[in-house]
């Protein structure tokens, strides 16, 4: 059995992916950490991210691997580092490459060929689990996601601005569901839950009780 988790920046997807994981004894996979590793190393090497032939190439010569919660690029643990500012900023111009996706999709899928894996990202129910047991597709205002991501990096000391990040979640959305490849989008047969006014715990219950009826 698996698990698909879709939606928006700051919707919650991976604080819900990981608790569901430890409850319900899974793999956690958060997709988005690939995406991002890629970016990270984009940036440390300079490379122009209207360069796609360049990106392509970084990408060929590229190891990621994901284990016990944990995102290593070529061997190295960069699981915090991925989470810059500037980082989120960049994502979704190298999400949007199609080359990268079918790779990073081919390694997502061998991830959860065993069954047993709680994936979250932007197409998992929709391209790269459509046969997953269950799947949601976590969202929440744009104001409130800005808002979490606000105290979540301000909490990091970050010197972060409410309106710069609501502007980035904003332009992320817009570039992450519009794209042709793979966009964001909701799966005919996943569950939607709205988590603005709602606290982890409620979502995490609502979760369960699906995962006990569909089983
Ligand atoms: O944590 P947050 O929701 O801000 O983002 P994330 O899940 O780390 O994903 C970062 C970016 O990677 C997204 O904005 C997408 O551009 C891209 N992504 C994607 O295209 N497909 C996925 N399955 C996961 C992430
Ligand atoms: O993975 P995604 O970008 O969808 O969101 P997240 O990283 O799981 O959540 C972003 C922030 O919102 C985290 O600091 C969560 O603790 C917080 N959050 C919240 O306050 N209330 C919720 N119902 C869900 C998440």
């Amino acid at each position: 059995m698996n698990i698909a988790i879709d939606g928006p920046a700051g919707a919650g997807k991976s604080t819900i992916a990981k608790i569901l994981a430890e409850k319900l004894g899974m793999n956690y996979i958060d997709t988005g950490a690939m995406y991002r590793a890629i970016t990270l190393k984009a940036i440390e090497n300079n490379i122009d991210f209207n360069d796609v032939s360049s990106l392509i190439n970084l990408v060929n010569n590229t190891d990621i691997k994901i284990s016990n919660g944990r995102i290593y690029l070529d061997s190295k643990d960069v699981t915090d580092k991925i989470r810059t500012p500037l980082v989120s900023q960049k994502v979704s111009k190298i999400a949007a490459i199609s080359e990268i996706r079918e790779k990073m999709i081919c390694l997502q899928r061998e991830l959860a060929e065993n069954g047993n894996v709680i994936m979250d990202g932007r197409d998992i129910g929709t391209v790269v689990l459509p046969n997953a047991s269950l799947k949601f597709f976590i969202t929440a205002t744009v104001e409130e996601r800005a808002k979490r991501r606000f105290l979540e990096l301000k909490a990091k000391g970050y010197d972060v601005n409410y309106d710069n990040i609501k502007k980035e979640i904003l332009s992320r959305d817009e570039q992450d569901m519009k794209r042709k490849i793979s966009p964001l989008k909701l799966a005919e047969d996943a569950i939607v839950i709205d988590t603005s006014n709602k606290e982890i715990e409620e979502i995490i219950q609502e979760i369960l009780q699906q995962h006990i009826t569909r089983r």
